[in-house]
């Protein structure tokens, strides 16, 4: 079972390169299941519903979120019926959507789940506890888990990947929108990756223009960051291998596209 994830996609230049790239993604290596995280994919903040279902139609089974879940209005309206777009689970009780998804393919499931830190990022319930309270659910269906850790300090990545350990089959991590180098199966089966980085422009901060975000280090003024429309654009994405009898990883590889890292089928 191979499960390929495509980190935080940043405006039509992120998405125009999952157009361009997830068929042959796909080809090279056979994922059972694409997941794609979106909270970036609106103009740098949020995702609109023509948003999500052109990932569905390009070919990912799953749409994760993060911290910009809300940053686009029109999420309130289409969220309740978005059956595969995930939001963090450890979000205030009763807000909209869900933090867990379950997808079948053939005679297989996978859970979908996903978390947000709280170190540098809000207030919000425990991940720790959150993820505890999911996997035991999780696990009644089936042992197939992939967890999204949407989270700023990679010590709190490395301690939900421990603490996770044996009990999902992969903890990857998103929001900080460049790719670390640390992937790796932690010794009870889990595959663990403390950002998978980000897919849009390359030649900016983060995704954002970098005249902007330059301007407010230098000057300390508020500024809006845009995302830049046009310029060179980059992919980040991971794929994992999965036992699909104990849900347990067998490989991970990092994947990135850029021109200095040019794709090879
Ligand atoms: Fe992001
Ligand atoms: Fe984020």
């Amino acid at each position: 079972m191979n499960i390929l994830f495509i980190g935080d996609v940043v405006s039509s230049m992120g998405r125009d390169m999952v157009k361009e790239y997830l068929p042959k993604l796909k080809e090279k290596y056979r994922p059972h299941v694409t997941i794609i995280n979106g909270e970036n994919a609106a103009g740098g903040k949020g995702i609109t519903e023509k948003i999500y279902r052109g990932f569905l139609e390009a070919g990912a089974q799953a749409v994760t979120l993060g911290n910009h879940t809300w940053d686009n209005r029109e999420i309130f309206e289409f969220i309740d019926d978005a059956k595969y777009l995930v939001r963090p689970a450890n979000f205030p009780k009763n807000n909209p959507g869900k933090g867990i998804v379950y997808l079948k393919m053939n005679n297989d499931e996978i859970a979908v789940i996903s978390l947000q830190g709280r170190t540098f990022l809000p207030a919000i319930d425990c991940p720790f506890q959150k993820a505890e309270e999911l996997v035991q659910e999780a696990k009644e269906r089936t042992s197939i888990i992939f967890v999204d850790f949407h989270a700023e300090a990679t010590s709190e990545k490395q301690a939900m990947g421990w603490f996770l350990d044996g009990k999902v089959s992969a903890v990857i991590g998103t929001h900080t929108h460049v790719q670390t180098a640390d992937h790796r199966i932690l010794a009870n089966g889990t595959a663990y990756m403390s950002d998978v980085g980000m897919t849009g422009p390359y030649d900016g901060i983060l995704g954002m223009d970098r005249d902007i975000v330059l301007k407010r280090f230098l000057t300390g003024l508020p500024a809006r960051f845009e995302a830049p429309k046009t310029g060179r654009a980059q992919l980040s994405a991971v794929c994992i291998e999965i036992d699909k009898k104990t849900g347990k990883a067998k490989k991970i590889t990092p994947i990135q596209i850029n021109e200095d890292h040019p794709f090879y089928s």
